[in-house]
């Protein structure tokens, strides 16, 4: 998978980010053989990929959930109530932010802003954000992806 995934974008150094993401979507993570594999491939130094694969928010070298829940701690959010959002997430999924479901099936992060800052908190659950997301409607959004 990884020598289709760096042939696919012509073992060309530049775009070894895009590599990165399209292994994070393939495994739900970025696998540490995966970065040797690359390496070898790209002739980018692991220590440089494994920078990278940390760097980014979207990439992860644990695995991450089938959902991805990503709540907005920005200013705005912040302000209207993402701390509390952020609590009842981890109590309703039984983790803290960071971690990833036993069943594999969600994993809970936080992030800087999801670019719809009038309708916050907001939540991001993989692509789709929703916004307005108060601490009580969290088992009715948790409900759509169980
Ligand atoms: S501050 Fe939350 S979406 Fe911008």
């Amino acid at each position: 998978m990884v020598d289709r995934i760096v042939e696919r974008w012509g073992r060309d150094p530049e775009y070894v980010t895009e590599m990165l993401q399209d292994i994070q979507d393939e495994y739900r993570c970025i696998p540490r053989e995966s970065l040797d594999r690359m390496a070898l491939l790209t002739e980018v130094p692991v220590g440089r990929l494994v920078h990278l694969a940390t760097f980014y928010s979207s990439l992860s070298l644990e695995p991450r959930g089938e959902y991805r829940l990503q709540v907005c701690m920005g200013s705005s959010c912040f302000l209207a109530g993402a701390p509390e959002l952020m609590g009842a997430l981890e109590r309703a999924l039984g983790i803290e932010e960071g971690e990833t479901t036993e069943d594999g099936r969600f994993s809970l992060q936080r992030v800087r802003c999801l670019g719809c800052c009038g309708t916050g908190p907001a939540v991001a659950v993989n692509d789709e954000v929703v916004g307005a997301v108060g601490p009580s409607e969290v088992e009715d959004l948790l409900a759509r992806f169980r």
